[in-house]
């Protein structure tokens, strides 16, 4: 659950399609369609997944061409976005966390996915010159004019959990954190999540774009397992993940269709106590 909406164990990180490396734009709706084909129903996205400087919204207008042209079913589909970072086309990564930039980019997002209202906007990052309570601020005021059905937060800690939640009054539907086998220290945030009940969607959940594919090599435990079961590495990860806690949903990149139809069926891959006991938390 996210909010108040049901989403499938497994959701599909669009990242991949728009940033560095990325692939043609038919490749790119084949994996999103693939996605939705597998059963999945929650898209992550943000406006800063693009490449140059004049193509902020990139990945979110792909998605939105790939929703339009998808023949299947896509009442249940949540597309959630992220506002607050920002990239100035030289390859880096800036932050604007700034309540009048927020409610700019929210609006902007809006349009670039071709909406009513977002679904999920999720603040990307705390912007250590903006007060975090200003920030929050703008998620409650898009919340109040109807411009996002549901508010998130990312890299966030414990602390900024519990004060976005008395500054919403109890709005904020999820926490978005990096967390794999490899990158384990968001685990604090992944337990508080549960215990408030708000979902938890580790992100990088394979390791990131560059180590996903070695998943196996750097962490034998998880080889193991994946070589018993007959199944790949990468999906013993996230069947791990989703064993944390009910409130987990991994977001795992994909630019391909059968990278993404494998991620999503690690939804019915039960691993046992023992194999559990073996990969620790
Ligand atoms: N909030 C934030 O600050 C933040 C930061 C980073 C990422 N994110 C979000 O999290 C999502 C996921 O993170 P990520 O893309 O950085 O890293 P990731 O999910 O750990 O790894 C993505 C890579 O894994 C490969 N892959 C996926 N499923 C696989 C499988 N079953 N077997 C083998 N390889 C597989 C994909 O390959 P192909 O490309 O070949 O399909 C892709 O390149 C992003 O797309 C984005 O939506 C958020």
């Amino acid at each position: 659950m996210i909010g108040s909406r049901s989403v499938a164990a497994i959701g599909h990180g669009a990242m991949p399609m728009s940033i560095e490396g990325r692939p043609d734009e038919a490749r790119s709706i084949a994996t999103i369609h693939a996605a939705l084909d597998a059963g999945v129903t929650l898209i992550d996205t943000a406006d800063s997944y693009h490449l140059l400087a004049g193509e902020v919204g990139h990945n979110e207008r792909l998605i939105a061409r790939a929703l339009e042209t998808y023949e299947g079913d896509k009442d249940d589909v949540l597309v959630a976005t992220k506002g607050g970072h920002l990239r100035p086309g030289d390859g880096s990564w800036t932050q604007d966390g700034s309540a009048s930039h927020l409610i700019e980019a929210a609006e902007a997002s809006r349009a670039a996915l071709g909406v009513e209202a977002i679904d999920l906007y999720q603040f990307h990052r705390p912007d250590p010159r903006v007060k975090f309570a200003d920030s929050v601020g703008a998620l409650v005021h898009l919340l109040d004019t109807g411009v996002i059905r549901m508010a998130g937060l990312s890299n966030v800690s414990v602390d900024q959990i519990e004060e976005a939640q008395e500054i919403t009054d109890g709005r904020i539907v999820s926490v978005q954190n990096q967390f794999s086998p490899a990158f384990r220290s968001s685990l604090a945030e992944l337990r508080a999540c549960a215990e408030l009940g708000i979902a938890f969607l580790p992100y990088s959940p394979l390791g990131g774009i560059g180590n996903a594919g070695d998943l196996g090599k750097t962490n034998a435990a998880f080889q193991r397992i994946a070589d018993d079961r007959g199944v790949s590495p990468q999906q013993v990860a996230l069947a791990w993940e989703l064993s944390l806690a009910p409130v987990v949903i991994p977001i795992p990149g994909a630019s391909r269709p059968e990278t993404i139809r494998d991620s999503a069926a690690a939804a019915e891959l039960h691993l046992t106590e023992e194999e559990l006991a073996s990969l620790g938390e």
